[in-house]
């Protein structure tokens, strides 16, 4: 019989069991279980951002889903213990998530599902989840074999944090400008990026052009996956079409293969036809589709 507890603020004891909840499912599905936003929330655990949900078989924690508040739309999700993954426990966090999304007021909810099912569109349907959009996560296998050619004037360097900050705040808000997620940033997420274990500014390229920072390729190396990530790319809207982003993917991928990394990976919007045009014809293939869900919830 799972039981579904709400648990705004979790004690130490049950964040333990949570942070090992996800780090099986992590581990069993060889990608990451939360989101980079959902995991440094969970971490800050802070009550005014959001609210936790813990599903217990008896005594044992088997389920865990958080619902953040966000900007305009809610945002939840769920992670499930890879040894315990019947659908009732997706469908007791969903439901009870939905029901404390509802008693915040109207509004809309996002989830995010990993590896999406094909039972998942129907099955998410049942909760009022419409598929919203999908994103892929591409692989390719290094070292690549293409050298970086750069457009004329183009300088490059790694990222130096107390200098760049601004300049790529700049940039990246430019090129996202119409991505949930990656738009938007402020100086405060791209700190809380920073200060990640994982964060090397020898594996963040910045590209100059005589106007300023014209593009840059942010790498994530997964040593225990084997698994170099192009975390965040982008180049100026101005710059676009011109090489420039292109050279930045060789560039990030040549960074990995230097630290012996077998295997590139990246996640893109899968109505992304520009850098999908992009990835394609430097070999990267899909390996995992990713779908967002989105639901309208009231009291
Ligand atoms: C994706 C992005 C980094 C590509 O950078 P870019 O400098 O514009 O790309 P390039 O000029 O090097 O073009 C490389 C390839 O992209 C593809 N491409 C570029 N613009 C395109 C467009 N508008 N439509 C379709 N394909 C396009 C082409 O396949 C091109 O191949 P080619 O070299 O054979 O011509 C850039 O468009 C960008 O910053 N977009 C916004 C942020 C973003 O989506 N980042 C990627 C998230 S995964």
């Amino acid at each position: 019989m799972v039981e579904v507890v709400e648990s705004d603020a979790p004690s130490p004891s049950e964040l333990l069991a949570i942070q090992a909840l996800v780090d099986a499912a992590t581990a069993a599905d060889h990608t990451s279980a939360l989101s980079d936003d959902h995991r440094l929330a969970l971490r800050r655990g802070d009550p005014a951002e959001g609210t936790r949900l813990v599903a217990r078989d008896g005594r044992e924690v088997v389920g865990f889903a958080q619902l953040l508040r966000g900007n305009d739309v809610r945002s939840l999700e769920l992670v499930v213990d890879p040894d315990h993954r019947a659908l009732v426990v997706d469908d007791a966090l969903t439901e009870a998530a939905l029901q404390r999304a509802a008693a915040w007021g109207p509004g809309r909810v996002r989830m995010l599902v990993a590896a999406v099912r094909s039972e998942d569109d129907a099955r998410l349907a049942r909760f009022g989840f419409e598929p919203e959009r999908d994103v892929l996560q591409l692989r390719v296998p290094l070292p690549l074999h293409v050298e970086a050619r750069w457009p004329a004037g183009v300088e490059l360097r790694t990222f130096e944090p107390g200098v760049d900050e601004d300049a790529w705040l700049t940039v990246n808000n430019r090129a996202f400008a119409t991505h949930p997620e990656q738009g938007g940033w402020v100086r405060a997420t791209l700190d809380a990026h920073m200060a990640e274990p994982w964060f090397d500014p020898k594996g963040f390229l910045m590209a100059f052009d005589h106007q300023g920072l014209a593009g840059f390729c942010w790498t994530k190396i997964h040593a225990d996956e084997g698994l170099g990530e192009i975390y965040v790319i982008g180049v100026d809207p101005g710059r676009q079409g011109l090489g420039l982003g292109r050279a930045l993917v060789v560039a990030g991928l040549q960074h990995m293969a230097e630290l012996d990394v077998p295997t590139g990976m990246l996640y893109v919007e899968g109505d992304n036809d520009a850098a999908l045009g992009l990835y394609r014809s430097l070999g990267f293939t899909e390996h995992q589709r990713d779908r967002w869900y989105i639901t309208e919830v009231a009291p």
